[in-house]
């Protein structure tokens, strides 16, 4: 026991105790696992973009419920899972994850919009606004992997 104590003070003087100690999420797969899920719904948006562009609009219209349904449940796994792991552990990560939280918001605003553009039937409308849409969410994405990377 006197043993352990001193080791203890020892340790204290070296450097002052952080306190938050960096949480190595990325080592437990939450990384990994939105990272894989990203790739996933860019598979969507690609896979859209070639059925529109060779004027296959029933498959367009297939792949985007799939991309609906992905993304939804990839926003629900996000909030309350990842998210809520990762604040409720570095706290001083709040501010970042409530932006990314409104962000989905305007995603989930926004996606009916892409839908109906691409039920158009106007290939040139819908590559358009799923672009720019994909583009957007493409940059959200990289904030999210790039915060999870980060250690507090
Ligand atoms: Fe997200
Ligand atoms: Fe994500």
């Amino acid at each position: 026991m006197k043993r352990l104590r001193g080791r203890r003070s020892d340790r204290r003087s070296e450097r002052p105790a952080r306190l938050i100690e960096p949480i190595p999420i990325a080592n437990h797969g939450a990384q990994d696992g939105l990272a894989a899920q990203h790739q996933q719904l860019d598979r969507f948006v690609e896979e859209i973009a070639l059925a529109l562009e060779r004027g296959d609009q029933p498959r367009a219209d297939e792949v985007m419920r799939w991309f609906c349904s992905a993304l939804e449940a990839h926003f629900t796994v996000e909030e309350e899972i990842v998210f809520a792991a990762v604040v409720g552990l570095d706290p001083t990560k709040e501010d970042a994850f409530r932006e990314l939280r409104e962000e989905h918001a305007h995603f989930r605003l926004h996606l009916p919009q892409v839908g109906r553009a691409i039920e158009t039937r106007d290939p040139r409308v819908g590559l358009e606004v799923l672009e720019r849409f994909a583009e957007q969410l493409r940059a959200h994405e990289r904030r999210e992997e790039q915060l999870l990377r980060t250690r507090g």
